[in-house]
Parts: structure tokens; C-alpha cells; sequence
């Protein structure tokens, strides 16, 4: 259930270039959000909430963590908070990954590009409860990019690749999808051209995209995020329906 809270910043480091990792305390929101779940942030000075997906949870210790890159003045303002502030948020909003359509054994491909790692993340550890196969391909810009490396190799078998081949393989995400061998079922995350690319690389298998576009309200009412379907719907809206959506039912 989507709340509006006051979450307190227990810490903010920069792990990465333009890549902040913020650790927040809240009971509600580290008991009941899902892999593939977010928090509309409130930014001081912006009237237009920031959606962040919620990279992990710990119910112990009612703590939870947001990764985010700092691409304009809403992310740059949220990189500017300390330990100790609170932010004011609505979530856990949107869908999650359908865990329920994991069956044992499963051959499992996950895909994060850039900002798009941080719910692929919870969604990896997640699936560690499960008997399943998993395989990570992680695509980022460049070696400064890179993050969350090691936190995936606990879990899973883990590809690195950066458009420039400065760390790990070179080129796109998509280059490497078929080194995995009978994948059952994928799950992605990133920029619109990559969820583009995987879904026409991977036809033929069950997939989910979750989708990180610009968003409005963040809870169904201004329609700033629809995407068109093949479904009777003809739209589905990306903060409500989504952010997670069968790669099948959506027109890219
Ligand atoms: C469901 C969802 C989950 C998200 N999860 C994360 C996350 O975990 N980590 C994270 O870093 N970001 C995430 N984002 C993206 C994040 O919300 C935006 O980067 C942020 O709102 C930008 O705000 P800003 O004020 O800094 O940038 P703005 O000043 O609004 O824009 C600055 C520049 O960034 C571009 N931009 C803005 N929003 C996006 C976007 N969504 N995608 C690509 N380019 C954009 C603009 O076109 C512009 O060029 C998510 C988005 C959605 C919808
Ligand atoms: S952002 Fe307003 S309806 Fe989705």
C-alpha cells in the first residue's frame, strides 16, 4: 500500500561517478516494498516528486536503500542531503517483478543498464530464496560508471560490459544475452533503447521490462506516463501498471 512517510537518511556515499548510494529509515517502506517497487522523493525547491526504485530492503534493521544518478537539479538537490534529514516520500509505489512466475530451476537472465541496475539488484537477491539459475549482465557507460559489482557476485554469475570496453566487455548489453544458455525467463532494466533492444534480441522468451522514464504525479492521475500496449487497454500507465510490464504487451 502506497503511504506518504517521513524517512530519515542514515547515510550518503558516492559510489560511483555521478552514482549516489543513500541508506533511509523507514518501517513501512523496508517492510512492504518488492523488487521492482519505487519511492516518489520529494526534493526541497522542486514541485514535481523524483521517482527512485528501491534497490534493497532490510526489515531488522527498517532500513532501506536507493542508488541514483545525478543527471539534472532534482538528483543533483537529493545528492546534496545529509545523514540525519528526513525525505518525504510516497511508496512502495508501482508493481514489482512477478516473482510468481518463477518456477524451480528456471533459468533465469537478469539485465540492468545504468540506473537501471538499482531494482535488477533487489530482484537478484530476492531470487536467491528460490531454487533458480541466475545470470546478471550489467551495462554501463564506462569503468567510472561501474557499480555494485561485487554486492551482484555474491548472488549470481555476473557480466560487466561498458559501451567503451574500459572494464569488462565491450559494447551493449544485448551482445552478450546469448552466452546464456536456455533461458527460461528475463528481467531488465534501463534506458528505453536498451529495453528495446532485449525484447527484439530476446523474442520468443517470457520477459519483463521495468520501465524508468519521466513520470508526474507517480500515482495513476496525470497520465504523464502511459505507453502504448497491444493489449484492449491500448495505454497502460508506467507509475501504476507498470513500472514493470510484460515485454509481450508493450508497443516499444
Ligand atoms: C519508476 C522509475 C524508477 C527510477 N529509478 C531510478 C533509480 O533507481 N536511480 C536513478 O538514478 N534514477 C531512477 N529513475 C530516473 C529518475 O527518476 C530521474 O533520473 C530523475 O527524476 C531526474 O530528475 P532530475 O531533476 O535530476 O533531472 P531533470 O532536471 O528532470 O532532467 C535532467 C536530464 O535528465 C534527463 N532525464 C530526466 N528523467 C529521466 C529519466 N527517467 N530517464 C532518463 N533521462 C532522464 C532529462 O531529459 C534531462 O536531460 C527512475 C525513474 C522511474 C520512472
Ligand atoms: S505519472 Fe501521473 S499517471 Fe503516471
Amino acid at each position: 500500500m502506497i503511504k506518504k512517510v517521513y524517512a530519515k537518511i542514515v547515510s550518503i556515499e558516492k559510489i560511483a561517478k555521478e552514482t549516489m548510494k543513500m541508506v533511509l529509515e523507514n518501517e513501512h517502506i523496508s517492510q512492504f516494498a518488492k523488487p521492482g517497487q519505487f519511492v516518489h522523493i520529494k526534493v526541497a525547491d522542486h514541485t514535481l516528486r523524483r521517482p527512485i526504485s528501491i534497490a534493497e530492503t532490510n526489515v531488522e534493521t527498517n532500513t532501506f536503500t536507493i542508488l541514483f544518478k545525478t543527471v539534472g537539479s532534482g538528483t543533483r538537490r537529493l545528492a546534496s542531503y545529509e545523514a540525519g534529514e528526513y525525505l518525504d516520500l510516497l511508496g512502495p509505489n508501482g508493481t514489482g517483478f512477478p516473482l510468481d512466475r518463477v518456477e524451480e530451476n528456471d533459468v533465469i537472465l537478469l539485465i540492468g543498464g545504468g540506473i537501471g541496475v538499482p531494482p535488477v539488484y533487489f530482484l537478484a537477491k530476492e531470487l536467491t530464496r528460490l531454487n533458480v539459475n541466475v545470470h546478471a549482465i550489467l551495462g554501463f557507460q564506462s569503468k567510472d560508471y561501474v557499480f555494485y559489482e561485487e554486492e551482484f557476485k555474491q548472488w549470481n554469475d555476473v557480466t560487466i560490459v561498458t559501451d567503451d570496453g574500459s572494464y569488462g566487455k565491450k559494447g551493449f548489453v544485448t551482445d552478450y544475452v546469448h552466452d546464456i544458455n536456455g533461458i527460461d525467463r528475463y528481467f531488465a532494466c534501463g534506458p528505453l533503447p536498451m529495453l528495446k533492444a532485449v525484447k527484439e534480441e530476446l523474442e520468443g522468451v517470457e520477459g519483463y521490462l521495468s520501465f524508468e522514464e519521466r513520470m508526474g504525479c507517480g500515482i495513476g492521475a496525470c497520465y504523464a506516463c502511459v505507453i502504448p500496449t497491444n493489449t484492449k487497454d491500448k495505454y497502460k500507465k508506467i507509475c501504476q501498471d507498470g513500472p514493470v510490464l510484460h515485454a509481450n504487451e508493450v508497443k516499444l
